[in-house]
């Protein structure tokens, strides 16, 4: 079995002087929630997503040889600038510095370069899209880009392993956002290599039904979080409701799992559904207490549930730790999904802003020099 030891670069070769890369990596949407975390980055249990396509971060990070050839993993500090669309960003530089933090013993060398990483999202910032997950995703393949350079020989498993592994050290999801349509993470007896230490590709063959689903993201509200993802997680340590939480999620990606085999929809959506509403009733029960729904997100579901008894189109919503709902569908149903999104549903968001996504493949590479 892998572990963190063999994710540890040990390489003694020189250190190129100069260079950079672009990445772009995008969204996932969980349909078995990840909720409540171990000590580094350990999820409390196994989750399953799908990829995003269009709600992405697109990063660069250029990079400059310090001084010594040594790598020097105490004496020296990091050293980056942040640039957001542009422009310096000294708000997101503590993020960033607790990510090298976390990952400095994994990639030694970091601390031998002054690095620019200039970041953008294509999705409109503070709409309520949590950028963590494609955003430390893009960051972890930059960084992969230049330790590949430093080990050409490096196959290209260990490539996407590795960076999985340390976007998972920047934030838990990520780790899902880096290759893959539909990706695990978290040890579950079922599927084949997965892991607690990064995500891995969904190894069964996905049924056709599945294929290019869609993801209509109704932005609810835009405003800040209430409470961060990792305030979140850690409210799961003390929960009355914990080990029958986590052993669910367990039973929840066994059924899962055969659902996307099978393509039946109907019981993909009653896991679907059931997931987001735990997800919530985990933080309503939680002490302290809180409810990240507002008023208009229940609005939506009741209208969601309306639409699909009338018209058994096979839609269904899902949540994150957030008010915004995202309407998953299949393709052929793409066109009167959206006409029922734009007739009753777009009334209840900010601005009638909606964004409209379907399953992806993962991160890519934009540019290397
Ligand atoms: C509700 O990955 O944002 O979206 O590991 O603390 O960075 P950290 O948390 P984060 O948590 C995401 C939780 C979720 C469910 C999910 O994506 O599985």
């Amino acid at each position: 079995m892998i572990s963190e030891k063999d994710f540890i670069f040990n390489q003694n070769a020189a250190l190129i002087s100069e260079g950079g890369f672009e990445w772009s990596a995008p969204s996932n949407i969980a349909l078995v929630k990840y909720w409540g975390k171990k000590a580094n980055q350990i999820p409390a249990n196994p989750s399953i997503s799908f990829t995003l396509n269009h709600c992405k971060t697109i990063t660069k990070l250029g990079f400059t040889k310090k001084h010594s050839d040594k790598l020097s993993v105490t004496n020296s500090r990091f050293s980056f600038d942040l640039l957001f669309e542009g422009k310096p960003k000294e708000d997101f530089k503590p993020k960033i510095q607790k990510f090298f933090e976390r990952i400095e013993v994994y990639c030694p060398y970091l601390k031998n370069y002054h690095f620019i990483i200039d970041t953008q999202n294509t999705f409109p910032h503070s709409s309520g899209i949590a950028s963590s997950a494609s955003g430390m995703a893009a960051l972890a393949m930059n960084i992969m880009s230049l330790e590949k350079e430093l080990n050409p020989r490096m196959t290209d498993d260990f490539f996407y392993q590795k960076a999985s592994f340390l976007a998972r050290l920047g934030s838990g999801s990520a780790c899902r956002s880096i290759k893959g349509d539909i990706v695990v993470w978290g040890n579950h007896k079922e599927i084949n290599g997965s892991s607690d230490l990064f995500g891995v590709e969904l190894p069964s063959e996905v049924h056709a039904n599945f294929k290019n689903y869609q993801d209509t993201i109704i932005l609810v509200d835009k405003g800040e979080k209430q409470v961060s993802s990792t305030v979140g997680h850690d409210l799961m340590q003390n929960h009355p409701f914990a080990v029958q939480r986590f052993s669910q999620a367990h039973q929840n990606l066994s059924a899962i799992k055969r659902i996307l085999e099978n393509g039946n929809l109907v019981e993909f959506i009653k896991i679907v559904e059931s997931e987001a509403l735990t997800l919530h009733a985990m933080m309503m029960t939680s002490m302290p207490y809180f409810i990240l729904m507002k008023p208009n997100t229940l609005e939506i579901i009741n209208k969601i549930w309306s639409f699909r008894n009338e018209t058994h189109i096979p839609l269904c919503f899902t949540l994150d730790a957030g008010a915004n709902v995202h309407v998953l569908y299949p393709e052929n149903y793409k066109n009167e999904t959206l006409q029922f999104i734009k007739d009753d549903l777009v009334g209840y968001c900010q601005n009638g802003q909606y964004i409209c996504d379907e399953i992806g493949f993962g991160s890519q590479l934009i540019l290397e020099n």
